[in-house]
């Protein structure tokens, strides 16, 4: 439901918790009509290497320069301020993608293109992200990429650190990546170029009317 702050919902759920919702009078409704867009988030999930950033970065530049309030939240990025106490442990992994959940619908809530760009390998800790945004605001992309040219890249040095043992719980490697099973978009970077890439994720949100050429 669009309307109801899924706040509200579990607030009822927890009713001993003495948390009550407090609606602000400034709305996501009117942020989007002052904006000139609407929000939402597009969630990239992928492997290491698989192209999450480079293609966060480059479609954040296209719509920022279509005069878009735009925002991206990056892994690395994340995880050396709010999520620095957590390591990658499933149970870390899984905090990390909740809480990072939580700030994307913060920002779609301010009225903002957020661009969420976290590997996610599990299916479930997906799933319970989409289901924290409304009808249509979560668009999901998998960043597809085999993992025979994510090590070829290696643009970290990663997969070279946990092939000889140094990394554990790395993922494609020593833990699982969950490929996503109804993405609304799939890339495949080791065939496209990285424009190409930002070209149909552009042409996406224009034919769901999601953002307009100004
Ligand atoms: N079509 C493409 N799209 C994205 N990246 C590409 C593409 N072709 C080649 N690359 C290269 O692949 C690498 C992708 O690295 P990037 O840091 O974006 O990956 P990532 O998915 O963010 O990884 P991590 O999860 O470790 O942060 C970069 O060096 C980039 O230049
Ligand atoms: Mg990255």
């Amino acid at each position: 439901m669009i309307n109801e702050h899924p706040g509200l919902e579990r607030a009822r759920e927890e009713e001993a918790s003495n948390l009550t919702w407090h609606d602000m009078r400034v709305t996501k409704e009117l942020r989007r009509n002052r904006n000139g867009h609407s929000s939402f988030v597009v969630w990239l999930t992928g492997l290491s290497g698989a192209g999450k950033s480079t293609i966060a970065s480059a479609l954040e530049t296209r719509l920022f320069d279509m005069g878009l309030m735009t925002y991206v939240l990056d892994g690395d990025n994340v995880r050396m301020g709010l999520n620095a106490n957590l390591g990658f442990s499933e149970e870390d992994r899984q905090e990390n993608i909740r809480r990072v959940a939580e700030v994307s619908r913060l920002f779609v809530d301010a009225g903002i293109v957020t661009i969420s760009s976290f590997i996610s390998p599990l299916d479930a800790d997906r799933v319970k992200a989409r289901e924290r945004f409304g009808e249509g605001e979560f668009i999901e992309v998998f960043i597809d990429c085999p993992v025979e040219e994510c090590m070829k890249r290696d643009p970290k040095g990663l997969y070279q650190k946990a092939i000889a043992g140094e990394i554990k719980n790395f993922t494609g490697i020593n833990a699982p990546y969950e490929r996503p099973q109804d993405p609304e978009i799939t890339l495949r970077t080791d065939q496209y170029t990285v424009d190409e890439c930002v070209d149909t994720l552009v042409a996406y949100l224009k034919d769901r009317g999601l953002i307009f050429a100004r």
